[in-house]
């Protein structure tokens, strides 16, 4: 293995949660004109990628989905490059929760249960997170049955609307599209709402988006929607499918969905993209036109280009030359030799997990078609981008979103260590960077004829 491959394959993308400027040496943000004072955020671990995932787990706190000092309580539990020690912790974690939830749910009132079970719901996830390098663990499954079990109690105790789970066929009838449905307090036929419509990305559930900006949208009298499609946590699991070019295949039968419900005011919908669901909502809004809006938190031109991108010269020309065989055999022997740091180990056993196939090359070859290059002229709404200063792994990618939406449409954020939105999707700073985002939606809408 060259040392030049090491090099470079540390800079492989991330798509989970944010990259510390610290904690990576050399990265730091590149725009000095606008980070002239910037610190950087104090590390959770020093494992880069348990950092990230610990930030964006405990940073659900602002919002029911975690509490501080029990995410800080398992962290303390972690050891860094020990994917099976965090696994540990925020198992026993959730287990400890969830127990109690069920508890306090039979002698105490809906709220402390639902808060609990919240909580337990979350941890499920991260004590999940980890652990795709082997897609036959068990414990994909029965986490994975944890945490929706403890979400749905937690959904059916919400005031003054339950959560509902709804299952949509997709536009082309070959897979079905797990939704939660949150309608605002006071919508109605009469008073109908404007409605957001919220996907994750490569790794994260439709659960946590209900706490990274569900909320916030709620508050702001928005009916929610999330949703999953192939490669998301429980399309992947439970109908066996990876991740999907034609993201409108996905969306459309939401819209078609929220068209039904008189509550619902079609004229005004919203598609919050996170993370690699930046990229998933401009490209389903370059084929879906009934949208009023798309957020692409952020943004994200081609999912391909990063990871390709991150490769050395001579890994490149094997994957150029189609030598697919070698070009395994060198990122897997990589990947083996215990050297990879947590982030590229991850990020490329998340790819291979979450797009269904059984090699690093063959989820490459898949996601090769994931550009905007060619379509992103057909989007017709105003598009919300985010440009996290701190994002080094995808340089330049939101910026590519921009110049090439049509003349008009793109409007860019570029976020700083001046609000703590430096990270990755502005994990850490979303009271903020939810108040942008909405604020500027009723914007939109006010502007509308
Ligand atoms: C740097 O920051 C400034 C001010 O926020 C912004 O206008 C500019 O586009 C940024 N430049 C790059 C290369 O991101
Ligand atoms: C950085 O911020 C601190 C606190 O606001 C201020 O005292 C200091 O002068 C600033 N430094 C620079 C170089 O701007
Ligand atoms: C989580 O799932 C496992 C396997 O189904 C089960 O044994 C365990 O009881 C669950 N945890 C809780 C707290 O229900
Ligand atoms: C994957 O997990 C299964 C079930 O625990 C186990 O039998 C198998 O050996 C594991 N595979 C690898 C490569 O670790
Ligand atoms: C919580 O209690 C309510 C009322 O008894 C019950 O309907 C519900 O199933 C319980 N939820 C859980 C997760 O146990
Ligand atoms: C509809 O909602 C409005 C505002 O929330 C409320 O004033 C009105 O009473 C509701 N109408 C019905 C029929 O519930
Ligand atoms: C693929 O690459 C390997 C390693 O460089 C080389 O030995 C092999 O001949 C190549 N195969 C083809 C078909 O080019």
């Amino acid at each position: 293995m060259a040392p030049s491959m090491l090099r470079s394959l540390v800079a492989v993308a991330l798509l989970a949660a944010s990259a510390s400027a610290a904690a990576l040496p050399g990265a730091r943000a590149s725009n000095a004109s606008s980070t002239a004072n910037a610190t950087s955020m104090l590390p959770l671990s020093s494992d880069d990628s348990f950092s990230c995932e610990l930030l964006r787990t405990v940073s659900l706190s602002r919002s029911y989905g975690a509490d501080t000092g029990e995410v800080l309580q398992a962290a303390g539990g972690i050891v860094a490059g020990d994917l099976e020690s965090f696994s540990g912790a925020f198992s026993a974690l959730a287990n400890h929760v969830y127990a109690e939830a069920l508890a306090i749910n039979k002698t105490q009132g809906p709220v402390t249960a639902r808060e609990a079970l919240f909580r337990a719901s979350t941890y499920f996830r991260s004590a999940d997170f980890y652990l795709h390098g082997n897609a036959s663990d068990p414990r994909l499954v029965t986490l994975w049955a944890n945490q929706t079990d403890a979400f749905n109690g937690a959904i059916a105790l919400l005031q003054p609307n339950r959560g509902e789970r709804v299952t949509l066929p997709s536009a082309d009838g070959t897979f079905e599209i797990p939704c939660i449905y949150y309608r605002a307090a006071g919508a109605n036929a009469t008073h109908p709402r404007p409605t957001v419509i919220l996907g994750n990305g490569y790794d994260g559930a439709q659960e946590e988006m209900l706490h990274a900006t569900g909320f916030d949208a709620l508050a702001r009298g928005y009916n929610v929607i999330t949703y999953e499609g192939p490669g998301q946590p429980t399309v992947r699991r439970e109908q066996g499918l990876g991740f999907i070019t034609a993201w409108e295949t996905v969306v459309t039968p939401v819209v078609d969905y929220l068209e039904t419900l008189p509550e619902v005011d079609a004229a005004k919908l919203g598609l919050f993209g996170y993370s690699m669901g930046g990229w998933l909502a401009v490209r389903a809004a370059a084929f879906e036109h009934r949208l009023a809006a798309v957020w692409a938190v952020d943004g994200l031109y081609s999912v391909f280009a990063p990871y390709y991108n991150a490769l050395t010269p001579a890994v490149q020309s094997l994957y150029d030359a189609g030598n697919f065989s070698a070009f395994d055999a060198e990122v897997d022997a990589y990947l083996d030799s215990g050297l990879a740091p947590t982030e590229t180990l991850w990020s490329l056993q998340q790819g291979v997990w979450s797009f269904a196939v059984s090699t690093v090359s063959e989820f490459l070859r898949k996601a090769e078609p994931m550009t905007l290059d060619g379509i992103a002229q057909q989007v017709q709404c105003p598009v919300w981008i985010g440009a996290p200063s701190g994002d080094i792994f995808f340089p330049d990618q939101p910026e590519q979103v921009r110049d090439a939406l049509p003349a008009g449409l793109a409007s860019y954020h570029y976020l700083t260590e001046a609000d703590a939105a430096q990270n990755h999707c502005h994990v850490g700073a979303m009271a903020y960077v939810n108040g942008l985002v909405y604020d500027w939606f009723e914007d939109v809408l006010a502007s509308q004829v």
